[in-house]
């Protein structure tokens, strides 16, 4: 049967973590990179959340959603990404990735965050837009170092506005330099 779970990161069942770190070794080898452990079982954060869906034991579909503080023009606003969405080939255009991702996008839709982000190729852009995200084309996304940092320019910058204060800001988010970080997600 098929179905939607949700779970924090450190509380994925290892079986449906590994098939999750197998897909990203193969599409991101850079978030794994040489690695020797499967999975983060010691990064204990309420919100990093995982949704999965399932077919009893093998994962068709995943995404995850992280969280972090950001602060522009002197104002700290909560930010959640989303990352490594991908429905495993077999199980392609069936519209488990819109199922997924749509669960994730609610979930973060309730949550006390200001606004979201993703990065994305440009085929994905109708994908996304159709579940409500914004694509930002003027976005400038910057991570590293604060001293040198260094601008985001491989992929489509995608943004859900969610409580007022992140509504108001949107137009600072569409133009002004936003640094997210060491990293992005
Ligand atoms: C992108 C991906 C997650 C889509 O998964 P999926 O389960 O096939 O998606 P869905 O069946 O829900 O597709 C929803 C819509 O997106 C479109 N779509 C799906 N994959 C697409 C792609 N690669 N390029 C353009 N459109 C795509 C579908 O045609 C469908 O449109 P429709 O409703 O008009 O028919 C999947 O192709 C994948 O895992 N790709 C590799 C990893 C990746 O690129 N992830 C995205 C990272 S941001």
């Amino acid at each position: 049967m098929i179905e939607l779970r949700q779970y924090r990161r450190h509380e994925i069942p290892p079986l449906l973590a590994a098939q999750i770190a197998s897909y990203q070794r193969i599409q991101w080898p850079q978030i794994r990179d040489r690695n020797n452990r499967v999975w983060e079982w010691d990064d204990v954060n309420r919100d990093y959340m995982h949704f999965v869906l399932i077919d009893e034991e093998v994962v068709i579909s995943h995404a995850s959603v992280n969280w972090r503080h950001v602060t522009l023009g002197g104002e700290r606003f909560n930010v959640w990404g989303m990352s490594s969405v991908f429905t495993y080939p077999a199980f392609r255009k069936g519209g488990f990735a819109t199922k997924t991702v749509s669960a994730a996008t609610d979930f973060m839709r309730e949550g006390s965050g200001d606004l979201a982000m993703l990065f994305t190729g440009q085929p994905l852009v109708k994908f996304y837009t159709a579940i409500g995200w914004e694509h930002v084309p003027t976005a400038r996304i910057f991570y590293g170092d604060p001293d040198a940092p260094v601008q985001k320019t491989d992929n489509a910058i995608m943004m859900l506005f969610m409580s007022d204060r992140g509504r108001k800001a949107c137009e600072q988010f569409a133009r002004e330099d936003v640094f997210v970080g060491p990293q992005t997600w």
